[in-house]
């Protein structure tokens, strides 16, 4: 009698394996009767290998064979058999051999399944979500979790290597309104309390480096309820990382082999170490955002002198409110339909751009709205500081350098991948350094944190900082602060924003110039952070640190489009869980025990949102 279910997986059975006994188990893949003998594939997470049941060996277990179904788990004993020459299946790893079955035990039968589990069906994103549990038996799904298992076990072994230590934190937090919305949980034994689940273990991390723990890291789920996006979900996951006594080149240095090793064993490629690095300025400059994809060549081109000359008075009107005008030449994209280049326009009005400037550049000057502008001296210089040739498109924004770039850099982003000019041969990292300290809020009228309250400006900036912080608001010269660079550092992999970080403010007065600039008064920072600021007085170390979106990490490594692809349970768009149909009511014993209270018109018999309804 065997003491175990099965002595092989199914995956596992070579040529060499012939004439051994050997128990499998697994889901029936497929069944396919030949009249006398039933081929069943059988299948688990490690593959699949064909079963034979021959009648003219034993009748009544072929009678029981004969019986199952898709998707039934069986566990069948045989032996080990090679398949004649011409039954041989070179593509799957098992087909060399079959198991010519003798015993047969059914350890559960199946209901029809919704959906095939194969990858040519097309099964709707909410069936699979709704039964992710059988989504999960996709060959493509198994071997994403298998990945991303390695992944993660390749960066702790990358970060343990050079003395990093996993420490969890708490998540069960207090509510530090700053980013995002914070999923806040009611406390029963503190009524009218609430914790919040953290955004990031940002606070832990850097006291864990006040507490002399040097080099921390962690796999840290996060939670943030934000505007959803197909790189975004409610929860996730960050490889967390921070270390004292480093500046930003040491926190690249951690990151760079473990992240090149990524790269080579999963896209095949060296990257070269240390990676690019692009200050936040140029970026912006070039590409429009702070997170280009360097694959794409195309470049965008301020051109706000050449503009001016033009006569075209959407593009003065622009420079004189104190906008700015840039361009971007399409190669080859003067062949575009009127119909496309318009749901371009369609696409920059949505972003809050007026319209979208645009001609096509020819042999005896240009066409479309800015054509005629461009003849003459002034329309030449202006094509050759954009380098416009003719058979080019010629895309431009005038406005507010905010509008432009955010319009610029998506269109750079459509030609790019219209024309096919992406180099997916290539993968691209980049370190895109020097963040702003400062972001102005036009709702508040003031500036807020661009990474966080706690960043460290660089050292050439510090003057500007501290003179601000002692001088009257009033007087605040608003560009010149808002060009404070700090030790803020963001890493960039194929136009992915991967991960954020920096090197913190570890001394008291430059901590107090920050808030001061952030507009917030001794008591708003007592009431906010007081704890940590007070935590901070006892002998901080310099120190720095990281995050990487893990999920986003696997999926630019294993080349899927989103992140629901690449997690095991993951939620929709409008934060739901379809399996479990989460969130939903509770029952009225237990808001009353948290002293909750629904307001008037809303039951806790749900509100009919997707989560709440019947499967
Ligand atoms: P930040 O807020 O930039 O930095 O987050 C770091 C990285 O986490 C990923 N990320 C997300 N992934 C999936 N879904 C989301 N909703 C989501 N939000 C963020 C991104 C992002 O780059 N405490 C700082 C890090 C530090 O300074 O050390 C932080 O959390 O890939």
């Amino acid at each position: 009698m065997r003491t175990s279910y099965r002595t092989h997986t199914c995956g596992q059975l070579r040529a060499a394996d012939e004439g051994s006994e050997v128990a499998l188990c697994g889901w029936v893949d497929v069944v396919r009767d030949q009249g006398g003998v039933l081929f069943v594939d059988l299948r688990d997470r490690y593959g699949t290998t064909q079963v034979t049941f021959r009648g003219d060996k034993d009748a009544d277990l072929l009678t029981a064979a004969d019986k199952v179904r898709s998707e039934w788990v069986l566990c069948v004993s045989g032996k080990v058999i090679k398949r004649p020459a011409e039954a041989v299946n070179p593509k799957m790893e098992t087909g060399e051999i079959e198991v010519e079955a003798h015993g047969l035990e059914v350890l559960s039968e199946a209901d029809t399944p919704p959906f095939p589990f194969d990858e040519r069906s097309e099964v709707s994103a909410e069936v699979r979500l709704k039964h992710r549990h059988l989504d999960l038996r996709r060959a493509r799904m198994t071997e994403i979790l298998r990945d991303r298992a390695r992944i993660m076990s390749m960066i702790r072994s990358g970060l343990e290597a050079q003395g990093f230590i996993d420490v969890e934190t708490p998540t069960l937090v207090r509510s530090t309104p700053e980013g995002a919305r914070d999923y806040i949980v009611p406390s029963r034994v503190h009524p009218g309390q609430f914790y919040a689940l953290p955004q990031s273990p940002q606070i832990f991390k850097q006291l864990l480096m006040v507490g002399g723990q040097d080099r921390y890291y962690q796999f840290a789920r996060c939670y943030r309820d934000e505007d959803l996006r197909a790189d975004r979900q409610p929860e996730f996951t960050q490889i967390d990382l921070e270390a004292s006594f480093v500046r930003p080149d040491d926190v690249f240095g951690f990151l760079e082999p473990v992240v090149a090793e990524l790269v080579k064993t999963f896209h095949g490629r060296d990257v070269p170490v240390p990676f690019r690095r692009m200050p936040y300025h140029e970026s912006m400059e070039r590409f429009g955002n702070d997170k280009p994809d360097l694959r794409n060549p195309l470049e965008l081109k301020t051109v706000n002198e050449e503009a001016a000359a033009l006569g075209f008075r959407v593009f003065e009107m622009a420079l004189e409110a104190g906008g700015i005008v840039k361009a971007l030449a399409a190669p080859g994209a003067a062949a575009l339909s009127r119909k496309e280049i318009d749901a371009l326009e369609t696409e920059a009005k949505s972003m809050g751009a007026p319209g979208l400037a645009w001609a096509k550049v020819t042999h005896d000057g240009a066409t479309g709205p800015m054509g005629k502008f461009l003849g003459g001296e002034a329309g030449a210089a202006f094509l050759q500081t954009v380098g416009a040739k003719p058979g080019d498109l010629l895309l431009c924004g005038a406005g507010s350098s905010v509008v432009v770039n955010r319009v610029l850099s998506v269109m750079r982003i459509r030609m790019g991948e219209r024309l096919e000019l992406i180099d997916t041969s290539r993968t691209e990292v980049l370190w895109v350094t020097e963040f702003p300290m400062l972001e102005w809020n036009d709702e508040e009228e003031r500036f807020h944190a661009m990474h966080h309250a706690f960043t460290m400006p660089v050292v050439d900036d510090l003057p500007i900082v501290f003179e601000a912080a002692g001088a009257d608001p009033a007087t605040w010269d608003n560009e010149k602060l808002a060009a404070i660079r700090t030790q803020a550092y963001d890493l960039v992999i194929d136009g992915v924003e991967m991960g954020s970080g920096s090197v913190r403010i570890h001394e008291r007065a430059v901590q107090e110039a920050a808030f001061t600039l952030l507009g917030l008064s001794p008591e708003d920072v007592e009431r906010r952070f007081g704890w940590f600021v007070q935590a901070l007085r006892y002998g901080t170390p310099p120190h720095g640190g990281f995050a990487i979106g893990f999920d986003r990490l696997v999926m630019t490594l294993l080349g899927e489009d989103g992140i629901q692809d690449v997690i095991a349970f993951p939620k929709t768009m409008t934060a739901t869980d379809l399996m479990c149909r989460a969130p939903a009511p509770v029952e009225a014993e237990q808001l009353e025990d948290c002293s909750i209270r629904l307001a008037p018109g809303i039951t806790n018999e749900g509100s009919g949102s997707e989560a709440s309804q019947a499967p």
